[in-house]
């Protein structure tokens, strides 16, 4: 395994990905293990990863540096060179001051035979971001590359095997960043590349089964991919030991609540209660308009039907979630505003006596649905778009009534198939229909109408963060809107929604 010491780097997890992606196992690891610890993890390969620090602060997180004597090849990345520097006799960091870089730079090659940049040009774009730099290398160090505010952008010691990037090879913006992990992998760790998902399934089932024992684990379904493969992996793990629940609060999708129960409760075997709570929240929700209000109201409601069934069960120790890394990284910055309270199915109240089992917490989404495939998930639930938690709750906007429910189910289900059937949902990051409060005169046959504006929301985005507007082809809006206009009642109008996030969002509430 290669081992990847945690500087705070908002990219960190994304090496151990990189690296992964390799097929060698990769682990993120605090940056206080010592030298010893680390031997006992044996691992082949060690990358010192980049953080937001300065070496000279006060506080600034370190190295034992016995781990230098262990042997064992470090590449340091960002920060992590910078503390090699700091920490390896000779080596001095200074202050960038006026050269500080922020952003894709040019770096050259003054040493052309370094094994890490094999294969790469001798002048390539690396992206940078850094106020301190390397003004020394350390003794036994040769300068590899330099850019226009950095003397050293990339250093050696190729005895030693230690080796100093001051860019991020992990990101996209670095040109040849892929190489320079892989040479790093098998020119100077030598590493087998023999890991695959296959394996984390295994290590994960064990790494399960002996933190839980004999004892029981509670997890709450919603149906989207994260809680559905946590479940389908936990039941490969400890088998009935697992219970979940399933809360139907009659905002879902059409025929969803079904489909989860006959996908993951009947080929799977997951013991699943399925509390059947539509006429609660309903009733809740009845006369409220205003956005924040009602998923306030459906997140307390959910937390409240969820605690009540599990409180029925007797000596559960342990709640399972589908939490990702990214939510990780985005609940560990959150000083943001808040534009909409999100709601997961995990939100729970603070007195429930659990330990929590997170096994996707190292993964990013689209790992996910390959573990999903590779547990034998079939692929329209591993490729679901997402879902908020508070459900078609916010997609009929203003008071929510049984019969505008039932509207915007029948017409996210036409979306749906039409998308599905022009082979759209591929590309397509979601895509529904909002039923909107406007209504508007039309005419049907030879009557006059008076009934309600339907809009369909389809985006393109690649983590929901930012979006575009999805370009469908005319003819199949053009489909849609007849079958929707057609099918569904009550609606005598169909627009589509041509504005990307920021400014807009992609629900509509
Ligand atoms: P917005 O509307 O904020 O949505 O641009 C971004 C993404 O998040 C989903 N979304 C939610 N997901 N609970 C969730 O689990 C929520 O409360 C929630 N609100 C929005 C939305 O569908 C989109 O994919």
């Amino acid at each position: 395994s290669i081992l990847v010491l945690d500087y705070g780097s908002q990219y960190n997890q994304l090496i151990t990905r990189r690296i992964r992606e390799l097929g060698v196992y990769s682990e993120l690891k605090p940056n206080t293990l010592t030298a010893q610890e680390i031997k006992a993890l044996n691992p082949s390969g060690l990358i010192l990863s980049g953080g937001p620090n300065s070496v000279y602060a006060d506080g600034a997180p370190s190295i034992d540096p016995a781990i230098f004597e262990l042997n064992i090849p470090i590449l340091g990345v960002c920060y992590g060179m910078q503390l090699m520097a700091n920490v390896l006799e000779g080596g001095v960091v200074e202050p960038a001051n006026n050269s500080a870089e922020y952003g894709q730079t040019e770096m050259k090659l003054v040493k052309s035979d370094s094994a890490l940049f094999a294969g790469t040009p001798l002048e390539q774009t690396v992206l940078m971001s850094h106020g301190d730099y390397v003004a020394e290398v350390p003794n036994g160090f040769n300068v590899v590359g330099t850019s226009d505010g950095t003397p050293v952008a990339a250093m050696e010691d190729a005895q030693r095997g230690f080796y100093g990037i001051q860019f991020h090879a992990e990101v996209q913006h670095t040109e040849f960043g892929k190489e320079i992990l892989t040479n790093f992998v098998d020119k100077i760790v030598h590493a087998k590349r023999d890991w695959s998902m296959d394996d984390f399934i295994d290590e994960q089932i064990a790494e399960i089964r002996a933190k839980v024992g004999n004892k029981r684990v509670l997890l709450g379904l919603s149906g989207g991919v994260d809680s559905s493969v946590v479940g389908v992996l936990l039941q490969r793990a400890i088998g009935d030991q697992l219970t979940s629940i399933f809360v139907d609060h009659g905002l879902l999708r059409k025929n969803e609540a079904d489909e989860v129960m006959a996908a993951l409760g009947g080929k799977f075997g997951l013991n699943i209660i399925k509390v059947d709570a539509q006429e609660r929240f309903l009733s809740k929700l009845a006369g409220v308009s205003d956005p924040e209000q009602k998923r306030k109201i459906i997140g307390n409601e959910f937390i409240q039907v969820f605690d009540e069934e599990a409180s029925k069960l007797n000596g559960i120790d342990f709640l399972a979630q589908g939490t990702l890394y990214t939510d990780v990284i985005e609940s560990g910055t959150d000083t943001a505003q808040t534009i909409k309270s999100h709601h997961n199915v995990g939100g729970l109240p603070e007195d429930m006596q659990f330990q929590l089992i997170e096994p996707l917490n190292t993964l990013f989404k689209d790992e996910v649905r390959l573990l999903g495939e590779k547990l034998g998930m079939p692929h329209e639930l591993v490729w679901r778009q997402p879902f908020p938690g508070p459900g078609l709750g916010i997609r009929v906007l203003g008071d929510i009534t049984e019969a505008k429910l039932a509207i915007v189910r029948d017409s996210d289900a036409i979306l749906r198939e039409e998308i599905a059937k022009h082979g759209l949902d591929g590309e397509v990051w979601q895509y529904f229909t909002v039923l909107t409060g406007v209504r508007s005169v039309g005419v049907m046959g030879d009557g006059r109408t008076y009934d309600y504006t339907l809009a369909i929301r389809a985006i393109t985005s690649v983590d929901g963060m930012t979006a575009d507007f999805a370009k469908l082809p005319w003819d199949i809006l053009e489909e849609i809107s007849r079958r929707i206009v057609n099918e569904v009642d009550k609606i005598n109008r169909v627009v589509y929604d041509i504005t990307a996030k920021p400014p807009a969002t992609i629900e509509w509430e």
